[in-house]
């Protein structure tokens, strides 16, 4: 199963993704998280795409594209995977297509994560993650079990992302609206998209999302897959809807209205047994 994710920063993309990541055997790929590690490792593109990051503008499409291409070929993303992050804008969302189409990949579900703008500051700026495992937490909405200790790993140590301050998401925020918002359409327009309430808490949003996941929720028209989908046969299609036909037991009819069995007389109806017994009395025969 490959999913794209879809939402604003915050939306709590990531957060469900590393939840799917586990119930389905996915993996997760963020392109953030790509680029904070070629960021923390120096190279070229880290160098690049550092500065871009921190002025919470988009990193330019041939670089992620270029980051996306190459993960998706690893063997552990042949199991299926979640798009975290990407496609950002429409090149992208183009490009993703053309490059799942060429490697005969489809793409079982695009789900967007709405949430309102006026939420989001708060739950960034309240994000931080676990420094060894990389498992997030949140200040008020998702706290370790013990204070200062990962559920996960048991890691003391925390850090919080150089973008995560109020100036930077609104920034964030309005790349979000002007250039990845546009892409909502072009999911739509496929027959692709469909929406979850990020605003719920976090295991709400992570039963809506299995939901669609597990066919649970079907939309009012079956939304088709982004990917090529076989469609059945109409032959087929009509032999199957006769033999649901045949299957239903026939309403009995009623017959016409002369052709129906005619009361007898009301003087004339057969008398019971014991009527007759009564009239008559039985007459012994003569030995
Ligand atoms: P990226 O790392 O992708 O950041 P983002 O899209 O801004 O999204 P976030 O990771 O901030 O949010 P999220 O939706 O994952 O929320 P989370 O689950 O953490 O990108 C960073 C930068 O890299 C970009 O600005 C750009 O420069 C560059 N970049 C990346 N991809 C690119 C691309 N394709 N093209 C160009 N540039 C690219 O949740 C947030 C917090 O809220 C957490 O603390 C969590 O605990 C809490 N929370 C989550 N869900 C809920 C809930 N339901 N209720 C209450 N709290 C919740």
């Amino acid at each position: 199963m490959n999913i794209v994710l879809l939402g604003p920063p915050g939306a709590g993309k990531g957060t469900q993704a590393k939840r799917l990541e586990e119930r389905y055997g996915l993996i997760q790929l963020s392109t953030g998280d790509m680029l904070r590690a070629a960021v923390a490792s120096g190279s070229e593109i880290g160098q690049r795409a550092k500065a871009i990051m921190e002025a919470g503008q988009l990193v330019p499409d041939e670089v992620v594209i270029a980051l996306i291409a190459d993960r998706i070929d690893r063997p552990d993303a042949k199991k299926g995977f979640i798009l975290d992050g990407f496609p950002r804008t429409t090149k992208q969302a183009e490009a993703l297509d053309r490059m799942l189409a060429e490697k005969g990949i489809r793409l079982d579900h695009v789900i967007e994560m709405k949430v309102d703008d006026a939420l989001l500051v708060d739950r960034i700026s309240g994000r931080y993650t676990c420094a060894k495992c990389g498992a997030g937490y949140h200040d008020r909405n998702q706290k370790p079990k013990v204070d200062g200790v990962c559920d996960a790993c048991g890691s003391t140590e925390f850090k919080r992302r150089a973008d995560d301050n109020a100036e930077t998401v609104s920034k964030r925020l309005e790349a979000y609206h002007a250039q990845t918002a546009p892409i909502l359409p072009y999911y739509r327009a496929k027959g692709a998209l469909k929406s979850v309430d990020g605003m719920a808490p976090i295991d709400d949003v992570t039963v809506a999302l299995g939901a669609i996941l597990d066919g649970a929720a079907r939309p009012k028209a079956k939304a088709k897959p982004a990917g090529r989908a076989k469609a059945k046969p109409k032959a087929k299609r009509a032999g199957k809807a006769k033999a649901k036909a045949k299957k239903r037991p026939k309403a009995r009819k009623k017959p016409a209205r002369g052709k129906r069995k005619a009361r007898p007389a009301r003087g004339r109806r057969p008398a019971s047994k014991a009527a007759r017994r009564s009239r008559k009395p039985a007459r012994r025969r003569k030995k």
